[in-house]
C-alpha cells in the first residue's frame, strides 16, 4: 500500500490552510494524505498571519468581482499577472463563504449583517473583519483548528535546507533550538515560510520573519522572482517604548482617520484623489518624504466612532504604553517594512520551478499583487492558493502508481499527530568570530538603501558593504545561518532593482 508524506514549512495562514485542506478535500476526491508534518521556526503562533489586522478583501456583495479584480490591478500599478488574480478573486468569494458556513465569526452589524469595510485604493467597502482588528489571529485559529490532532507540528526548528535530487524536493534539513541536525522526508514539501520583514528596521513583522525560506529555496534550485518588491506600510505605531513596532491598521483610515502633520496639514489631499486612502506604495513614499523633511507624522482619529471597540487589539497596545485615544486624538506613525510582494515564482497551484516543491503565501509570487499589494489582499492569497496546493496535490496522488514513499525513510521521532514543543531557545547563540553583519546594522543599511525610496548609488555602496560577508564559514548555527540568508536576500533585492 502508498503511504504518503507532506512537510509544510511554517505555520501561518498558507501552510496551515494547506493542512487543513488536504484533510478536509480528501474526504471528496477519495485520496489522502498519510502523514503531514508542520515545521515552525518559533511557536505555531509566531507569524505575520496572527498580526494581521485589517481584514480578508473578499467580493462577497455581487457583484463585485470584477471591481475587485480591478483595484487590485490597479492598486499593483498593472504589473499583477490577470490570470492568477482572476483566480484570487473569484475563487475567494467560495472560499470565504464556506467557511463562514462551517461557523467561521466574522463581524456583523446589530441586524446581523456582515460589516464591509473600506482600506486604501478600495474603490467600496469589501474587507471582512473578525473581532475587529483581530482578523489574522481569529481565522488563524479557525484554520489551524481544523488539521488539529491530524498533523505532526515541529516547533522550534529551523529549515536550513531543502535537499533535492536533481531537479526533485525530498526532504528538509532541520536545526533544533539546540542546533542538532535532522532530516525529515517527504513526497511533496511546501513552502509557506512567509516574508522578510526582519530584513528591515523599521517593521511590523513577527520577530520570525527573517527571509528564510527564499534563501533555503534559492539553495534548492527553485526560480525566484520580483524580488525587490517589498511593500512598505504606511502607518507603524511610532511610541518610543513601542519596539518592536506594531501596525496601525489602514482600516481606521476606513473608518475616517487622516494623516496629519507636526504643523496640522493634511498633506496627503494634495498627493492623491484618494488622500489618505490612496494606495499605500504613494501614501508609505509621501509619509517617509515628510519624515525625511523634519515633520513628525499621526494618524488623526477624531472622526473615528467607537475607535476602542472596533480596534481592540491597537486599542490595547496604546493602553499598555499609557496613550489615550479619548485625551490624544493625534497617534503618532511612521512608515516601515510590512510584506514581501516577490519571491519565489509559483503557478497558479502553487508549483515552483522545482518538482514537488510547492510555495504559497507571502513566500510564494503568484504575481497577484503587482507591485504593490492592495490591502488586506494576503489572507485571501493564503486561503485561495492554500487550497489550490492541497487540491494539486491530492490530484497528482490519485493518479500516481503504487510507489513506497519517502516518509518511511523519516529520521525524526516524532509520532503522528503530535506536537514537539521544545523550549523556546533561550539566548543568542554565538555568532561573535563569523564573518557576518550585526543584525541592527544591516536592518539599518537595508532600510536606507533598499527601503522606500532607492537611488542607483547607494544601492551600489550596500552590494559593497554586503560582498565583505561569506557564506560558507565553518560553525554553523541558527542564528549565523539566519543572518547569512538575510544577507543573501538583501544581495536579491538590490539586484533585482539594479538589474
Ligand atoms: C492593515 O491593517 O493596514 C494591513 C492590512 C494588509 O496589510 O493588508
Amino acid at each position: 500500500m502508498r503511504i504518503s508524506s507532506v512537510i509544510i514549512i511554517g505555520t501561518g495562514l498558507a501552510g496551515s490552510q494547506v493542512a487543513a485542506q488536504l484533510i478536509s478535500l480528501s474526504k471528496v476526491k477519495g485520496v489522502g494524505v498519510d502523514k503531514i508534518t508542520m515545521i515552525s521556526k518559533g511557536s505555531m503562533q509566531d507569524c505575520n498571519s496572527d498580526l494581521a489586522q485589517g481584514g480578508v478583501a473578499v467580493a462577497l456583495n455581487e457583484p463585485d468581482a470584477d471591481s475587485h479584480f480591478s483595484d487590485t490591478l490597479t492598486a499593483g500599478n498593472s504589473l499583477s499577472d490577470q490570470k492568477t488574480t482572476r483566480i484570487l478573486v473569484d475563487e475567494g468569494v467560495e472560499v470565504v463563504k464556506d467557511m463562514i458556513e462551517q461557523g467561521l465569526e466574522v463581524d456583523r452589524d446589530s441586524q446581523g449583517k456582515i460589516e464591509l469595510g473600506l482600506e486604501g485604493a478600495h474603490s467600496k467597502k469589501r474587507i471582512l473583519h473578525l473581532g475587529g482588528d483581530q482578523s489574522g489571529h481569529i481565522m488563524l485559529q479557525f484554520v489551524q483548528q481544523q488539521s488539529r490532532g491530524q498533523v505532526t507540528v515541529l516547533e522550534n526548528s529551523f529549515v536550513s535546507e531543502i535537499l533535492v535530487d536533481g531537479n526533485q524536493a525530498y526532504g528538509v534539513r532541520i536545526l533544533d533550538e539546540t542546533d542538532q541536525e535532522s532530516i525529515l522526508m517527504a513526497d511533496f514539501i511546501i513552502l509557506a515560510s512567509g516574508g522578510c520583514g526582519q530584513l528591515y528596521t523599521p517593521n511590523a513583522n513577527s520577530l520570525m520573519i527573517s527571509g528564510d525560506g527564499f534563501a533555503v529555496a534559492k539553495r534548492a534550485g527553485a526560480m525566484l522572482e520580483r524580488m525587490s518588491f517589498v511593500q512598505f506600510h504606511p502607518t507603524l505605531l511610532n511610541l518610543a517604548q513601542n519596539d518592536p513596532k506594531c501596525l496601525v491598521s489602514e482600516a481606521i483610515r476606513g473608518e475616517g482617520g487622516v494623516l496629519v502633520n507636526s504643523n496640522g496639514v493634511e498633506y496627503m489631499n494634495g498627493v492623491h484623489p484618494l488622500k489618505s486612502l490612496a494606495p499605500r506604495d504613494v501614501v508609505a513614499r509621501e509619509n517617509f518624504k515628510q519624515i525625511a523633511s523634519g515633520r513628525s507624522i499621526y494618524l488623526d482619529v477624531s472622526n473615528v466612532e467607537g475607535f476602542k471597540t472596533r480596534f481592540p487589539s491597537i486599542n490595547s497596545t496604546l493602553e499598555k504604553l499609557h496613550f489615550d485615544v479619548d485625551i490624544n486624538k493625534l497617534i503618532p506613525v511612521i512608515p516601515g517594512a510590512h510584506f514581501f510582494i516577490g519571491g519565489v515564482a509559483t503557478d497558479e497551484w502553487g508549483k515552483t520551478s522545482v518538482n514537488k516543491l510547492y510555495a504559497c503565501g507571502e513566500v510564494a509570487s503568484t504575481r497577484v499583487h503587482g507591485s504593490n499589494r492592495l490591502a488586506s489582499n494576503s489572507l485571501l492569497e493564503c486561503l485561495v492558493f492554500g487550497k489550490r496546493v492541497a487540491l494539486d496535490i491530492l490530484t497528482a496522488l490519485a493518479s500516481a502508481p503504487e510507489a513506497k514513499s519517502r516518509s518511511t525513510s523519516l529520521v525524526l521521532t516524532a509520532q503522528r499527530n503530535e506536537v514537539l514543543r521544545p523550549a523556546p531557545r533561550q539566548s543568542s547563540a554565538d555568532v561573535a568570530g563569523l564573518n557576518l553583519p550585526e543584525l541592527h546594522e544591516l536592518q539599518v543599511r537595508a532600510f536606507d538603501s533598499i527601503g522606500i525610496i532607492r537611488e542607483r548609488e547607494r544601492v551600489l555602496e550596500f552590494v559593497k558593504w554586503l560582498a565583505q560577508y561569506s557564506r560558507n564559514q565553518i560553525v554553523r548555527n541558527r542564528d549565523a545561518m539566519q543572518l547569512e540568508n538575510m544577507v543573501e536576500l538583501a544581495l536579491l533585492i538590490s539586484a533585482d532593482f539594479l538589474k
